[in-house]
């Protein structure tokens, strides 16, 4: 069942200097179509126009917890054993997490209500060369991938090395961000804590000799958060993609005349996008087309194309209390109306606590199973009870409120001078915009 490859291959990595293959269903799997079009989906969004580095791609991504899963099963292979199928379900599940992710993913689905999850559902059981090599193991082999990254299937060891407080996919995405994005939060002694980790019942454990190692991997959880990921910069340029696909969804629904007709996204503004129309869609696809849109003759669709390609962002302001008050920002609706800027597509509030992000939060949810410590008697013990450092960032929430707006658009000259004034008082914009 597990046929090896005769000889091993391997990938050069930045980041774990090596990913081996030993199996011909990972290899095979590697080279399905929809495994490589990951190479054309950034990990990062929008990310690469603040940090320029941030090129690298979904695929690296995934050979990464792929490499990572391996080394786990290589340690465990020493404590239980573990049957063959189990091991390849871990690797396959490890390597192919990711694979429904659609360009820009954060913006995209936010617009068109998309989810890369269920497409992962889809493209593991649906009419796929992925799902073709998966069936060679047996006829339930996808169903089993597909139940362990969907978190329902019977083995909950299993669902833990794909996905807990502390698995494969976090370890390698705050690693490959952070060599990526040039930053230093990230880093933290993987060697170690690959050392310490144990299976313990339906879990996967850190032996207590190693909390100071999973403290600083929380700690650069935290940091990659807030000084990354939420990069208010970074969301400028995620604003701007999602006010133009609003935008180009409008147009079409309208019957304006495209001189560029957005063929590949037909389907997902009607409702009814299928596989092969998902799997066409990449960032280079949506790329080409915010190309040739920023030649078209509706104003706002150029100008907003213009300046995702050109990185003429918006700017930003703290937004704090002012949120919650629906008065106030219509009030600063009416006002951009009036001097000519349509605040749907140059008025954007943007929270990162609509993300999904996952701090470190003890207990707070089934899913976010606690990072227990393995003590020297035998006993578990919650990781932030022995750790002041877990313990101070457990359990808060923070949020982070901006609105967005193109500042040059204010003050080009055409504008109503008293009303400009008007507006960046309101916003409070003289010496805190950036
Ligand atoms: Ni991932």
């Amino acid at each position: 069942m597990t046929e090896q490859l005769q000889e091993e291959k391997v990938f050069k990595d930045p980041v774990h200097r090596y990913v081996h293959v030993r199996e011909k269903l990972i290899w095979d799997l590697i080279n399905a179509r929809e495994f490589q079009r990951l190479r054309r989906i950034r990990q990062l969004g929008t990310s690469y126009v603040t940090f320029h580095g941030a090129e690298h791609s979904r695929f690296n991504h995934s050979l990464g917890v792929y490499e990572i899963m391996r080394r786990i099963l290589v340690q465990f292979s020493r404590r239980i054993d573990l049957p063959e199928e189990d091991k390849l379900l871990c690797l396959s599940a490890a390597l192919l997490h990711d694979i429904g992710h659609g360009p820009f993913s954060h913006s995209f689905e936010k617009v068109f209500c998309t989810d890369h999850e269920q497409w992962t559902q889809r493209i593991l059981v649906g009419d796929t060369e992925v799902n073709r090599i998966l069936r060679q193991v047996s006829d339930d082999f996808p169903g089993k991938v597909a139940a362990v990254i969907g978190k329902t299937y019977e083995n909950r060891l299993i669902i833990s090395l794909v996905s807990s407080q502390i698995d494969a996919d976090r370890m390698d995405y705050l690693l490959r961000d952070t060599y990526y994005t040039g930053t230093n939060y990230g880093s933290f002694d993987i060697e170690r804590i690959l050392r310490v980790l144990r299976p313990y019942d339906n879990r996967v454990v850190v032996k207590h000799s190693g909390m100071h190692a999973v403290e600083d991997y929380i700690v650069a959880r935290y940091q990659m958060y807030w000084q990354v990921y939420f990069h208010p910069v970074t969301r400028s340029a995620e604003v701007i993609l999602r006010k133009i696909f609003e935008r180009v969804r409008w147009l079409y629904a309208k019957g304006y005349h495209f001189a560029k007709r957005p063929d590949h996204f037909i389907s997902l503004f009607e409702g009814e996008i299928g596989l092969d129309d998902y799997l066409a869609l990449d960032e280079s696809v949506v790329l080409f087309y915010m190309g040739e849109w920023s030649k078209e003759t509706d104003a706002i669709l150029c100008d907003l194309c213009s300046r995702f390609m050109d990185r003429k962002l918006f700017k930003y302001v703290e937004h704090d209390e002012r949120v919650a008050n629906v008065e106030w920002k219509q009030e600063i609706d009416e006002l951009f109306r009036s001097i000519g800027i349509d605040p749907a597509y140059y008025l954007g509030v943007d929270s990162p606590s609509d993300l999904p992000y996952d701090i470190y939060r003890a207990g707070e949810e089934d899913e976010r199973l606690p990072i227990y410590l393995l003590m020297p008697d035998g006993s578990l013990e919650e990781l932030s009870r022995r750790s002041d450092i877990v313990e101070s960032i457990s359990g808060k929430r923070r949020f982070d409120h901006k609105l967005y707006f193109p500042l040059d658009l204010l003050e080009d000259g055409t504008r109503n001078p008293a009303v400009v004034r008007e507006i960046k008082q309101r916003l409070r914009i003289d010496g805190i915009v950036k």
